[in-house]
């Protein structure tokens, strides 16, 4: 039962698709379980650049099955102009299949998260106001449209008057919106299923027939631990579950069937919109750490702040994920910077001390990180392939956080390439 989860462990954007495609070599499918058009993924292959939203990273690997699982909330815009963009650029995508029990993002989606991001004004969560969080509201309310529902015109006109009626007051504004007239929404949704038709499916069927013939199965988390629902920085957090417990819920797997769990995490910080990060920097290093990562959203274009490693939250998406190997990205990045500072505890307001991530939110957003310091390296690693090309200050580096975690470190980024990789302890997965 070779099933593999690979969860983020920060606030996101910890270059998981990178980690996601190179394991996906050994892995006969790849299911996203939760999210939707709000995760953004870029991967780098012989000089060309692919961004995807919604579309599993290991579509770029011919034979594959590549799933959007039941979990995700999927907008059919952006997925068919995704599929119409990988055809482009000759990549076939006969191996998608899309969950006809996943969630629909709906136009009023978009509308209500753009609004109720304005309604909160300096209290906004700084969405991607791509409709995630009404889409889940609705879900969760037993008013969501589901991706099978575009495949019977009757069935779909009248879920979706039904999930528009109590929503009128809130969509007043919008009123006069083209979008919003049922008609409209019916015919276009129905072309879409249409064109999506061929990859409708039975994703956990898929997961268990792949994982009950002893080939791996890849659950790609998007998002991360610290932006979940339950255990995340709540209120400013995503509407799923990014945890690796999720992968089951999402894909439709049991516990059992989980062999590995993989969290990815950048070897320093960052984190968009609104919300905690006790680690924060505001000074030239966070400015030095952004320009050198590139660290602006692939979503949506906006920077990301950006701070020191955080081994108290690393410590806390270890254990809650119960992570069984780490992949650390964009160590490269940290070239330069001399010394390094690791956050290895919290100080509260009245002088208490926090080894452990605070519960509490009045605690957490006001906790300042207290650091070691380490001693950083000058030399370019963008090169180095194998643990002992790197600097022995990158190695202690990468030693303090494996030893703080409790967990190997298997992989390690050292650029966008997905050549640019150091293996450590070897990476082999089980069978393929
Ligand atoms: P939503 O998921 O669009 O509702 O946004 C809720 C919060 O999650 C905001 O702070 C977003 O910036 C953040 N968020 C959502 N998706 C991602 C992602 O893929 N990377 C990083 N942050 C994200």
């Amino acid at each position: 039962m070779p099933g593999v989860v690979i969860i983020g462990t920060q606030w996101g954007d910890e270059g998981k698709g990178k980690v996601v495609d190179l394991l996906a070599e050994r892995a006969a499918m790849v299911v996203r379980f939760q999210g939707g058009n709000n995760a953004g993924h870029t991967i780098v292959r012989d000089d060309e650049t692919f961004k995807f939203h919604l579309i599993p990273s290991g579509i770029l690997h011919p034979g594959k099955i590549c799933a959007i699982g039941n979990g995700v909330v999927v907008d059919p815009a952006v997925l068919t102009s995704e599929i119409d963009a990988l055809r482009r650029r000759g990549v076939d995508v006969g191996g998608l299949k899309l969950s006809a029990n996943a969630h629909l993002i709906m136009p009023y989606h978009v509308m209500l998260d753009t609004a109720g991001e304005a309604k909160l004004g300096k209290l906004e969560i700084g969405t991607t106001k791509r409709g995630i969080g009404p889409c889940y509201a609705d879900k969760s309310a037993r008013l969501g449209i589901r991706v099978q529902d575009l495949l019977d015109a009757k069935i779909l006109r009248k879920k979706i008057a039904a999930a528009l009626e109590p929503k009128q007051q809130l969509l007043r504004p919008f009123a006069r919106d083209p979008k919003l007239d049922l008609h409209t929404m019916t015919e276009e949704y129905l072309r879409y299923g249409h064109r999506l038709e061929p990859h409708i499916a039975d994703t956990a069927k898929l997961c268990w027939e792949t994982l009950d013939s002893g080939r791996t199965v890849l659950f790609e988390g998007a998002q991360a631990t610290l932006l979940d629902l339950d255990h995340g920085t709540y209120p400013f957090v995503t509407s799923s579950n990014p945890v690796a417990g999720a992968a089951c819920v999402g894909a439709g797997v049991g516990p059992t069937d989980i062999d590995e769990v993989w969290g990815v995490c950048k070897a320093y910080t960052t984190r968009v919109g609104a919300g905690p990060f006790p680690s924060e920097l505001t000074d030239e290093v966070g400015v030095h750490l952004r320009d050198r990562g590139h660290e602006f959203g692939t979503t949506t274009g906006r920077e990301r702040r950006c701070g020191w490693l955080d081994l108290v939250a690393l410590r806390y998406a270890t254990r809650l994920n119960r992570l069984s190997a780490l992949a650390i990205t964009k160590l490269d990045v940290l070239s330069g910077l001399d010394p390094l500072r690791i956050a290895v505890r919290y100080r509260g307001t009245e002088g208490a001390v926090f080894e452990e991530f605070p519960y509490h939110q009045s605690i957490l957003h006001t906790a300042a990180a207290e650091y070691e310091e380490m001693p950083g390296w000058e030399e370019d690693i963008s090169g180095a392939r194998s643990e002992s090309e790197l600097p022995p200050q990158a190695r202690d580096y990468l030693a303090a956080i494996s030893e703080s975690a409790g967990v190997p470190i298997k992989l390690v980024g050292v650029g966008p390439g997905r050549e640019q990789v150091v293996r450590m302890n070897g990476v082999e997965l089980k069978a393929a």
